[in-house]
């Protein structure tokens, strides 16, 4: 397959186990997804959110309704929920995205993923990097870049699980962006 935009069919949802043993749900987001989406922005640290965004943004209806309505080829949002979270734990387990940004490459998206703070650390950070880079490689994406803040140590760790590491890029005071080549997923056609 060459490297234009294609359908790939979006994963099928799947139960994993978490370092803690806490069961979540991988999954597509659906436009039905907002309301979980908007609870899991309003309970995501100050911390979180500015690596995320670098930036603390205010995210308005336009906002919430772009990000809750990818079109799945060239914009893909994949999502872990927790159906019946622990005591202090949010549903919204984690939400990361692949979208395709044409000026870089035609085969280049943008990589861009939050954990809830109550959830990191216990290893779904890669899992989700892990089932979007085979989703986004069967929709013809080769490279993915990751815009952070140069002291994200974490995203850069949880890529590296998935991608190989190409270079990278200062975009400002504080801002890098790390280029990767997506793996080719494990039943690719060789
Ligand atoms: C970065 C982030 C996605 C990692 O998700 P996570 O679920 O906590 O990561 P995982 O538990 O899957 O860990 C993946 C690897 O990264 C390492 N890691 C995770 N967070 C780390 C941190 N803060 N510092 C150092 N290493 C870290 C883990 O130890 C693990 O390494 P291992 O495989 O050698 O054990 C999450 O912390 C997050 O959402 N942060 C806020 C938003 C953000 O930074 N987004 C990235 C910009 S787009």
């Amino acid at each position: 397959m060459d490297s234009s935009s294609a359908f790939a069919a979006p994963p099928p949802p799947r139960f994993v186990t978490l370092r803690d043993g806490s069961r979540v749900v991988l999954r597509p987001l659906e436009p039905a997804d907002e309301p979980l989406l908007r609870e899991g922005f309003a309970r995501l640290g100050r911390d979180s959110v500015f690596k995320r965004f670098l930036g603390v943004p205010h995210l308005g209806d336009e906002a919430f309704a772009y990000l809750c309505h990818p079109d799945q080829v060239d914009h893909l949002a994949l999502g872990a929920e927790c159906p019946e979270p622990p005591a202090g734990r949010g549903r919204g387990v984690a939400i990361a995205r692949s979208i395709r940004v044409r000026e870089e490459g035609e085969d280049v998206s943008e990589v861009a993923i939050a954990v809830a703070d109550e959830w990191q650390r216990l290893g779904i950070g890669r899992r989700v990097l892990d089932a979007l880079a085979a989703w986004a490689w069967r929709s013809g994406v080769r490279r993915w870049y990751a815009l952070s803040t140069t002291d994200n140590e974490g995203i850069q760790r949880a890529l590296e699980r998935v991608a190989e590491p190409l270079h990278r890029r200062i975009e400002g005071p504080g801002a890098l962006s790390t280029w990767w080549a997506l793996r080719p997923p494990d039943d690719a056609p060789g």
